[in-house]
């Protein structure tokens, strides 16, 4: 099912019996145009979810995730400016650089992007490896969101990686809409967050998602994993509307936008 705006990917709940091509999944994932322009910002995130909640298993997405899945995150990846992680993913997940792909360099070239996204990590204790390819040889240098009140000495071993050190926040903690506004003062527009679950929380909280990609997984994991998003209710939960609904091998691909 194509529940309107996706484009692209041809109609029924999958491509028949082959896979969804690089370049519709391109499409079908788009990010939005308004008849007025592009918005000035646009911050979607890409998530996947067990039948049960479980947003990881055993520490990690892998476990709960497919091959299809892993080509939406790719495209996903591939369409944007940069990639918002939280610390905790990165050390969990072992975090690398975005690669470049030949399949999306004359889009990307096209779109005035660079040749990968860059990926911008959220850390208040800055307490990263820096020895890491994600700080010693990324195509698009490393950016690094933080408080002011960040420790100077982590701060500085993060320049001296390489990573691009940005001031988000008045505390340790960084403010998700100045993380935003900072992103875009880099050029930045096309955002990508990819978890955790700690830093989803707060991008919800703070308004400032605009869209879900979840994937939902068809498995059962039981036990007390996290959900895709943590942290304290909001006071009413905030209702999105579905763009799109894509399914391959029981997994279900869904795309849903601020209302
Ligand atoms: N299912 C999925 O799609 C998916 C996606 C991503 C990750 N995961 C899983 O989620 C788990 C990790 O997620 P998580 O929720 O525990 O952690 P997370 O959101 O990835 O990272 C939390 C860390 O980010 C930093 N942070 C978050 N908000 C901040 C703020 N406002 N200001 C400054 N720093 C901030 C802090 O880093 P410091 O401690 O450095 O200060 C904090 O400890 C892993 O198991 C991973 O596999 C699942």
């Amino acid at each position: 099912m194509d529940a309107g705006g996706g484009g692209g990917v041809p109609g029924g709940s999958g491509a028949g019996d082959r896979e969804w091509s690089l370049d519709e999944l391109a499409a079908a994932y788009a990010y939005p145009e308004w008849a007025n322009g592009r918005p000035e910002t646009w911050l979607r995130a890409n998530m996947v979810s067990t039948l049960d909640g479980a947003a990881q298993h055993d520490g990690r997405s892998q476990p709960i995730s497919s091959d299809a899945d892993m080509r939406i995150f790719g495209t996903l990846r591939a369409l944007a400016d940069v990639v918002l992680v939280g610390a905790e993913t990165v050390r969990q997940e072992g975090y690398r650089p975005a690669r470049a792909r030949a399949e999306f360099a004359g889009a990307r070239a096209a779109a005035g992007q660079a040749e990968a996204a860059a990926v911008a990590i959220v850390s208040a204790s800055l307490e990263l490896d820096f020895s890491l390819p994600l700080f010693t040889s990324p195509l698009v240098p490393t950016v690094v969101l933080t408080g002011a009140a960040a420790a100077p000495d982590r701060v500085a071993a993060a320049e001296k990686a390489g990573a691009r050190v940005l001031v988000a926040g008045d505390g340790t903690g960084v403010d998700p809409a100045r993380a935003v506004q900072a992103l875009a003062g880099l050029g930045y527009t096309r955002l990508l967050a990819e978890g955790g679950p700690r830093l989803l929380g707060q991008l919800v909280a703070a308004g400032v998602l605009d869209e879900l990609c979840l994937t939902l997984s068809p498995m059962l994991s039981v036990g007390d994993a996290q959900r895709i998003s943590g942290g304290p209710s909001l006071t009413v939960p905030r209702r999105l509307e579905l763009v799109s609904l894509l399914e391959e091998e029981g997994f279900l691909f869904s795309r849903y936008r601020r209302t």
